[in-house]
């Protein structure tokens, strides 16, 4: 795809809501939106998109009452045998990011097995990020920096991006939020740096195919206005309009 929009992260908020409204459990929510995660995914892939990271589980989301927090792991367990097949089947590299290695060993097993089957597809990277928070992701980057080296010398941005969860992931280039929350809440807060950021009302299990395209697609109109440079990064548009200031300052 050529697109200015490779990397998109998405925080799938309001399964809870959507079910209170038709008068239904909150894992009913949960079970319509892993079913949603599905199409996104399969929709992600056809289109063409490099990397898409959705927020699964937090690090926060362990203060949920026991059965939910019991709930969300069958749903992922779940998911995760049910999805393998569509996986290899799509060409998708599948990925955790977070500290997943603490789950329950089985669910740990089935999401290494879905990492080694899937690990030389070419097509759409995949990220789950489970038991996942942006400030320990940082915090966990920096201890393994110094570990390896020591402290012989001050940490880089360089050095950050190599040692994060997944150090392909370092720039997103939109976030999107749904169910009308405008919060970042602990996610991918070193990736997120240059993103674009778009906040829907639509809450997670109605959050359609149609109404993502149309996001990327707004997004892409709007990354278009900065310069005139299509199909460029944001790094290189920043860098672009500084080298363009400076020459109107000098
Ligand atoms: C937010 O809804 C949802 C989450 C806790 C994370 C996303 C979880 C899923 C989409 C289901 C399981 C995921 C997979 C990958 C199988 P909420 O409960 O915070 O909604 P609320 O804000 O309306 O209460």
């Amino acid at each position: 795809m050529s697109s200015s929009i490779k990397h998109v992260a998405i925080i799938m908020d309001g399964n809870g809501r959507w079910a209170k409204m038709r008068q239904r459990p909150r894992v009913w929510g949960h079970v319509k939106g892993s079913n949603n995660v599905t199409e996104i995914v399969k929709e992600s892939a056809k289109m063409g998109l490099e990397s898409l990271t959705l927020y699964a589980f937090s690090t926060e989301n362990w203060s949920r009452p026991q059965d939910e927090v019991t709930n969300l792991f069958k749903l992922l367990k779940k998911f995760l045998i049910k999805e393998r097949k569509n996986l290899i089947k799509n060409n998708i590299r599948f990925n955790v990011i977070g500290n997943y290695k603490v789950l329950d060993s089985k669910i740990v097993q089935e999401i290494e097995t879905s990492k080694k089957l899937t690990a030389n597809n070419t097509g759409l990277s995949l990220s789950l990020a489970i038991n996942y928070g942006g400030r320990a992701e940082i915090i966990d980057a920096v201890n393994d920096f110094l570990k390896d080296n020591r402290a012989q010398r001050e940490v880089t941005e360089e050095d950050i991006n190599k040692y994060l969860y997944n150090p392909e992931l370092k720039n997103i280039d939109l976030l999107i939020r749904t169910a009308g929350d405008q919060r970042v809440s602990n996610f991918l807060l070193w990736q997120i740096s240059y993103a674009e950021m778009y906040f829907t009302d639509t809450k997670w299990p109605d959050f359609t195919t149609q109404e993502f395209r149309e996001i990327i697609a707004s997004t892409e109109a709007r990354e278009r206005r900065f310069g005139g440079i299509e199909n460029t990064n944001t790094l290189e548009k920043n860098k672009y309009l500084a080298d363009q200031n400076l020459k109107i300052l000098s």
